[in-house]
């Protein structure tokens, strides 16, 4: 894999990989030291034009975890305040001659056209509505981790898939993995013609009990130019996971951040049924994963044996004890 830029380009292999690598990385966080040399000496740049907590923070841990060199810019505070382009701060950044880029972009298609000015691997972290793969990626990983394989397993995604690239991202990613899936939520915010993806549509929750897993949305008002639902209490009232709507074996994801009381009521968020936390904690494992996949894994640009650890007595991933 050269560069991370949508579950598009991924095939079940290549997911499946992944998501073995990530599991063979949960081992790293329970050493003391919590680190591997793999990375070493390699720089990963991490560019934010968007707020984020979730994938910021975990692809900084996880290059560090893997003992890159990381550089952190966040578009606020940084010369694009000053009307800086991003073509002329990747080339600046590009002068680093790091090995990967992870951006987050408000604008769709920013990653792949980023991919087009460097040298670097580019990990696409959110481009607009258009895909958020690295979150599809932890969203596989976490639910096999919770009920083994997806193949048959009904998801129903609920909300504002309209606004949502996790949505797209994990459409692709949960069919690849032989799930069913059925998008349910207010017409508005449906997009027209989302079936073409193989998914079932929804425009109300009766028919949420056949589901194995419910995969809440947040509202992304920011991303809203006119009004698609009457009011928030309207939409909670029709489209809220709530207790009432569950049932026992039923299971909660949500990419967060929540709103709580608008797409999950906090009995939901914060209860038995909620894979929330396990998603964040799973971020970091499937990050790390990503970064050994595009710098260290396929071509492997250098061999792992040529590289010792220094504070850690634990046998590195991919080396001998
Ligand atoms: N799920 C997600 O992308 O969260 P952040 O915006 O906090 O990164």
């Amino acid at each position: 894999m050269r560069h991370l830029l949508s579950v598009d380009d991924l095939d079940r292999a290549d997911i499946e990989r992944v998501c073995d690598r990530a599991r063979s990385f949960a081992e790293v966080g329970r050493r003391d030291i919590k680190k591997v040399p793999t990375l070493r000496g390699r720089t990963v740049v991490s560019l934010f034009y968007e707020a984020s907590t979730r994938t910021a923070s975990s692809f900084e841990l996880a290059a560090k975890r893997l003992s890159a060199d990381v550089v952190s810019v966040k578009s606020a505070g940084s010369s694009v305040d000053k009307g800086e382009s991003l073509r002329d701060t990747i080339a600046t950044l590009s002068a680093y001659e790091p090995e990967a880029i992870v951006i987050r972009s408000p604008e769709a298609g920013a990653a792949a056209l980023v991919a087009g000015w460097t040298e670097a691997a580019v990990v696409n972290a959110g481009d607009g509505k258009h895909e958020h793969p690295s979150q599809a990626l932890l969203d596989v990983y976490t639910l096999i981790d919770h009920v083994g394989p997806l193949d048959g397993k009904r998801i129903w995604i609920v909300g504002d898939v309209a606004h949502s690239r996790v949505a797209r991202s994990c459409i692709r990613a949960f069919l690849t993995m032989g799930a069913e899936i059925t998008v349910a939520g207010p017409p508005t915010l449906i997009p027209r013609g989302i079936e073409a993806l193989g998914c079932d549509v929804a425009y109300d929750l009766d028919g949420l009990g056949e589901a194995d897993v419910v995969y809440a949305l947040r509202m992304q008002r920011e991303r809203m130019r006119q009004a698609f639902v009457p009011s928030l209490r309207e939409y909670a009232v029709n489209y809220q996971i709530d207790a009432r709507r569950l049932g026992p074996r039923q299971l909660v994801m949500h990419p967060g951040p929540v709103n709580r009381g608008v797409e999950l009521a906090a009995d939901v968020i914060d209860g038995p049924a909620s894979l929330i936390t396990a998603q964040v904690a799973s971020g970091l494992l499937v990050r790390m994963a990503i970064l050994y996949e595009i710098l260290a894994g396929g071509e492997r640009p250098r061999p792992l044996s040529t590289v010792r650890p220094e504070a850690s007595e634990d046998a590195p991933i991919g080396e001998p004890a």
